[in-house]
């Protein structure tokens, strides 16, 4: 009864006015305390430079990947898009506080309400409109579980630009609705490896039955876009400016949580590269190095544990080896996790910027096998009723295990995670936890 008054009185939702959209993407690079090391030519050894760039990334883009301003707009045109579903709202979990039976106050960002249902086209439409803006007419991308290509190709269309998405194979059996929503928004979509490409090809006559993974799609993407003029390459995570863009979620839960009078004790996000997980907690790793005390949490999946059992080393972005080399933890680059369904966990690396936090002891990660994840799900689904896609999932588990460990310890945690998108379009996966059929790799 105690708790019930509670909830009544006190609020659920906590949301922000549309003049409330943050106008800058914050670039954390400007506080590290530790500097990034470059990113290297395979060739020469040597720092990449604009010029090696450009033939796949536009000017802009090129510039924030740089960037050490503190602050960078955000154009009028990239807000009127992000209007359409920003801000997105932040919850109180107060039902699955109750079904923990914890103290602690457990929030969650809801980056499930964009158009493609995730956190994805934050970036999307801000890589779209430079490389609009810049001349180019076509993107070519790479997508694991979907929701980046649906993302891209969202805002492809509506920023007026061709779009072709190299869908890594086991997910497109496996999501076949991802696939028929990236085609609704007009985009071209192919399992890879495909026959588009030499690398696919080569691949193929290697592996004909390969399940594809994100480091081959990227590779695909990469050759396409490199041998057209006419296309530019996306990337939908790990590098620099998409961490960037991702930054209106956590200013905005900062301003939210402001509004529910707390202040989180523990920030958790699901990295697959990094990009959700940085777009809520770099807002706050801002205040951490300032000197606030938070706990800030990387969740990935146990099938491929690149920060807590990858090595940190220079190694390439893609398996065929056309991508510059990345300072980053990694599991190698011709690695190919196994096929778990939080498709969008399935990288062999991670963003520089979050391997250089965790290195020098800003954040730590943890590891999940998918059964636990997927009880996890279903704890979150049969109290608070929305049921997330597997890789937020991770977040979910870790923020369930942070209430539990505080209830052992008597203590009372304030826990904010990043529900990076909803899962109504992973119930394939859900069917298989139901029918006691999700191996734990
Ligand atoms: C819902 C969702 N969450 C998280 C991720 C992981 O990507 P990132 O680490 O870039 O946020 C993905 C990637 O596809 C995703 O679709």
């Amino acid at each position: 009864m105690q708790q019930t008054r509670t909830r009544a009185a006190d609020q659920t939702k906590f949301l922000l006015e549309e003049s409330q959209l943050p106008r800058r993407w914050y670039n954390i690079r400007s506080d590290m305390p530790t500097a990034l090391q470059p990113v290297l030519h395979p060739g020469t050894g040597q720092p990449v430079g604009p010029d090696d760039l450009a033939p796949l990334f536009p000017m802009e883009l090129i510039g924030q990947e740089v960037s050490e301003d503190a602050e960078i707009a955000i154009p009028e045109e990239v807000l009127e898009i992000y209007r359409l579903w920003r801000p997105t709202p932040l919850f109180r979990a107060w039902r699955l506080e109750e079904a923990i039976g914890t103290r602690s106050r457990i929030f969650y960002k809801y980056e499930g309400v964009s158009p493609p249902g995730s956190h994805k086209p934050n970036t999307a439409v801000a890589q779209a409109f430079y490389n609009k803006k810049e001349g180019r007419t076509r993107l070519s991308t790479e997508t694991g579980a979907g929701q980046w290509g649906s993302a891209l190709a969202f805002a492809c269309k509506l920023i007026g630009l061709e779009c072709k998405v190299y869908m890594v194979k086991i997910s497109y059996e496996q999501k076949p609705n991802r696939r028929s929503m990236i085609q609704a928004w007009g985009a071209e979509i192919v399992p890879s490896p495909s026959e588009d490409t030499q690398c696919g090809r080569a691949i193929l006559e290697e592996h004909p039955d390969s399940p594809g993974s994100l480091g081959i799609a990227i590779s695909e993407a990469v050759e396409d876009a490199a041998g057209r003029d006419d296309t530019a390459y996306s990337l939908g995570s790990v590098l620099n400016h998409v961490l960037l863009h991702q930054t209106v979620i956590g200013q905005e839960a900062l301003a939210q949580m402001e509004l529910a009078g707390a202040f989180p004790d523990a920030v958790i996000g699901c990295v697959g590269g990094g990009s959700n997980f940085a777009g809520l907690a770099f807002p706050f790793l801002r205040e951490k190095f300032a000197g606030r005390e938070i706990d800030v949490l990387a969740c990935e999946p146990a099938a491929c544990p690149t920060l807590t059992r990858g090595l940190f080393a220079y190694d390439f972005g893609d398996t065929s080896k056309l991508t510059p080399l990345v300072p980053m933890h990694t599991l190698g680059h011709d690695f190919v996790p196994a096929p778990i369904h939080a498709g969008g966990l399935r990288y062999h690396g991670d963003a520089p910027i979050i391997c250089n936090l965790v290195k020098n002891g800003w954040m730590e990660a943890v590891a999940y096998p998918q059964g636990k994840v997927f009880e996890a799900a279903m704890q979150f689904a049969r109290s608070q009723g929305t049921i997330p896609a597997p890789e937020t999932a991770h977040a979910i588990r870790a923020a369930i295990d942070e209430a539990l460990a505080a209830k052992e310890a008597g203590e009372e945690r304030v826990i904010l995670f990043n529900y990076s998108g909803h899962g109504l379009l992973d119930l394939s996966a859900y069917d298989a936890y139901l029918h006691g059929q999700l191996v734990d790799v």
